[in-house]
Formats: structure tokens, sequence, C-alpha cells
């Protein structure tokens, strides 16, 4: 059996003492203990990029990010980046544009394209495209998802 350990983990703000297993992952953790499940399980190997969170601002697969090394960092789930009910700029482009089919990829292109674009608030198309590389899509084509990045972008910069 796993070795129980006792970890706190600032999650959305919030502190969370729990006991878990020492090999769990901070997937694991998020969906199968805390119920946040907006935060998706795909391939479980770091591949697609659904299990993306923020860790001390930088996206991060969590399905290979053990949930004890999440300590004393700032993890930001999907669910933790709108504020009062609002949805970010980035999520509102996402919706607008039609970025989103299935939606399956799209917690984990959200919480890349947040950190891509605090990173660099002006990327080219090249820069977005590279930005993506660890973020797969099975329906868009990635076309409208780039449209979102981009709009977004433009908002953000105050310039739409
Ligand atoms: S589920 Fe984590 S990268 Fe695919
Ligand atoms: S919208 Fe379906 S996987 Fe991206």
């Amino acid at each position: 059996m796993d070795e129980r350990v006792e970890v706190t983990l600032n999650i959305n703000g919030e502190e969370y003492q729990l006991e878990i297993g020492k090999r769990w992952t901070l997937l694991y953790v998020l969906r199968d203990v805390l119920n946040m499940t907006g935060t998706k399980y795909g391939c479980g190997t770091g591949d697609c990029g659904v299990c993306k969170v923020l860790i001390d601002g930088e996206p991060v697969n969590s399905c290979t990010y053990l949930a004890t090394r999440a300590q004393g960092k700032e993890i930001i789930t999907i669910e933790g980046l709108s504020k009062d009910g609002r949805l970010t700029p980035v999520q509102q482009a996402f919706v607008e544009t039609g970025a989103i089919q299935c939606g399956f990829c799209t917690p984990g292109m959200v919480i890349t394209t947040t950190a891509l674009l605090r990173r660099n608030p002006n990327p080219t198309r090249e820069e977005i495209i590279a930005g993506l590389d660890n973020n797969l899509c099975r329906c868009t084509g990635y076309v409208k998802i780039i449209e979102a990045i981009e709009l977004a972008a433009r908002r953000m910069r105050g310039e739409a």
C-alpha cells in the first residue's frame, strides 16, 4: 500500500490539509479527492495537456506531477481563474470564437493560454502555435483556438 503523508496544498487561494498517498499525482488529488473535475484526465502520461494547472504561474501537467511536490506552491486550476462569476478574457474569447467543440481540451487550453499571455502579451501566430505544443485538440483543427488566443491578447492589450 502507498505510504500516507500529510500535506497542505494551496489551491485557488485556499489551504487544504490532506492525508494522501505518497505517490498520488496532483491530478488524482484534484479530481478524486477534492472533486475538482474541471481539470481533465486524458492520457495520464504527460502528452495531451488536458490536465494542465498553473503552479506558481507556470502551466504544468498535473497527471505526472506528484501532489507532495506541490506543497508550498500556488496551485490554480480552471475553477480558480474566473472571479465573481465573470469569465476571464481568455475564457470569453474561447466562447465567442467557437474555439470549443467537445470541450474536453478546453480547460487545459485556457490554462496554457493564460500563462502564455501573461508571459507574452503580444505573441505572434508562430509563438501561439509553439505555446500550444503540449496541448492536443482532436476536434477544432486549432484554427478557432488560435483565433481565440489572438482575440484575448488584443483585448488584454486594450486593442479590441
Ligand atoms: S492527462 Fe496529463 S498530459 Fe494527458
Ligand atoms: S474541442 Fe474537443 S478536443 Fe478540443
